[in-house]
C-alpha cells in the first residue's frame, strides 16, 4: 500500500497522505514516500501547483508517529526530526506553488506540515495545535521556527506552551490560513486557487516565489536585488514577449508555455 498517493491532472499536482487508519500520522515511511514522491514530481516538466490534503474524514495528520517516537533515544530523535526538518524544506522549497488544503486535525507534525506550504485553505473542521508539550517533546518539524515567523513569537510561544486547539476562525484571524470555506467546498475552493495559478505565467510565478522566499531570510535591501535579478529573468522568457504584446494589440493572453 502506498502511503502517498499522487495525481496530476492539467498541471496541477494532488498528493493525499494516505494512512487514514492512523489519522495520517507522519512516520518516517510516509516521510519517506513523500520526499520521493516530491524529487519525482520535480521533474515534471511543467507543474504549475501543488496540493497536499489527508485522506479520511477525521484529518488533515495528527502529527508525527507517537508510537514510532516513544521508542527512540535522543540520537534517533535527532535524525528523526533532521529528516521532517529536510523533507518540509524542500516542500518549502518545490520551485512551484504549494497549497495546504486542511480538513479536521492539523495536529504537531500535521500543522507544521501545513506551515511549510506557501498557501493554506482550511475547512470549518480544521483545527490546529501543537501537543507536543503534553507529550514530553517540543515541536520537531519547524513548528517553533515557522509559526513564530508567520505569526508572532509571543503567539507561538503561547500555543506551543499550553497547546491550546485552535479552530478556523483564529486561524484565519493571525494569519494562519488564507482561507476559511465549508468543508463541502474544500476541494472546489482549493482546486480554484489552484488553477488561478495554473493560469499565470509559470515562469513568473516561480520567480516571485523565489524572490519571496529568499527575501524573507535577508534585509530589505538585499532583498531588493533578488527581486530585480529574478524580475530581469522573466524577460528571458516567450511568455513575458507574447503577453505583452498581446496586451499591446488590446488581446487577452492565457497561453502560457513555460518558456
Ligand atoms: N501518532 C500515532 N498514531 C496516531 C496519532 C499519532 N500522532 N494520532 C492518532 N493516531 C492513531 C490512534 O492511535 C488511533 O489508532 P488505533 O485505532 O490503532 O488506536 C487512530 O489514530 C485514531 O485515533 P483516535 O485517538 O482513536 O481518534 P480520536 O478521534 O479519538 O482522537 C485525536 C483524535 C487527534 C484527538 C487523537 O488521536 C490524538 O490526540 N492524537 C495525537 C495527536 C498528537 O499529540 N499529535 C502530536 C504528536 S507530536
Amino acid at each position: 500500500m502506498t502511503l502517498i498517493n499522487a495525481e496530476i491532472k492539467d498541471k496541477i499536482a494532488l498528493l493525499t497522505l494516505n494512512r487514514p487508519e492512523a489519522l495520517n500520522a507522519l512516520n518516517s515511511e510516509l516521510l519517506n514516500e513523500l520526499y520521493d514522491r516530491l524529487k519525482k514530481l520535480e521533474q515534471e516538466n511543467d507543474l504549475r501547483c501543488l496540493i497536499i490534503t489527508g485522506s479520511g474524514e477525521k484529518a488533515f495528520a495528527a502529527g508525527a508517529d507517537i508510537g514510532e517516537m516513544a521508542e527512540m533515544d535522543a540520537d534517533q530523535a535527532e535524525e528523526f526530526a533532521a529528516f521532517g526538518h529536510k523533507v518540509f524544506s524542500y516542500l518549502s522549497a518545490f520551485p512551484c506553488p504549494v497549497i495546504a488544503s486542511i480538513h479536521g486535525y492539523a495536529l504537531g507534525g500535521g500543522f507544521e506540515l501545513a506551515l511549510a506550504c506557501d498557501i493554506r485553505i482550511a475547512a470549518d473542521t480544521a483545527r490546529f495545535s501543537f501537543p507536543e508539550t503534553g507529550l514530553g517533546i517540543t515541536p520537531g518539524f519547524g513548528g517553533t521556527q515557522r509559526l513564530a515567523r508567520l505569526t508572532q513569537a509571543a503567539y507561538a510561544m503561547e500555543l506551543i506552551f499550553t497547546g491550546r486547539r485552535i479552530k478556523g476562525e483564529e486561524a484565519l484571524e493571525k494569519g494562519i490560513i488564507n482561507l476559511l470555506v465549508p468543508a463541502a467546498d474544500l476541494r472546489d475552493e482549493t482546486m480554484k486557487i489552484a488553477e488561478s495559478i495554473a493560469g499565470k505565467a509559470p515562469i513568473a510565478i516561480r520567480m516571485a516565489k523565489a524572490a519571496i522566499h529568499q527575501g524573507l531570510d535577508l534585509d530589505l535591501e538585499t532583498g531588493m536585488e533578488v527581486e530585480a535579478e529574478l524580475f530581469a529573468e522573466c524577460f528571458e522568457s516567450n511568455d513575458q514577449k507574447a503577453a505583452m504584446q498581446a496586451f499591446l494589440k488590446k488581446e487577452s493572453f492565457t497561453d502560457f508555455r513555460n518558456k
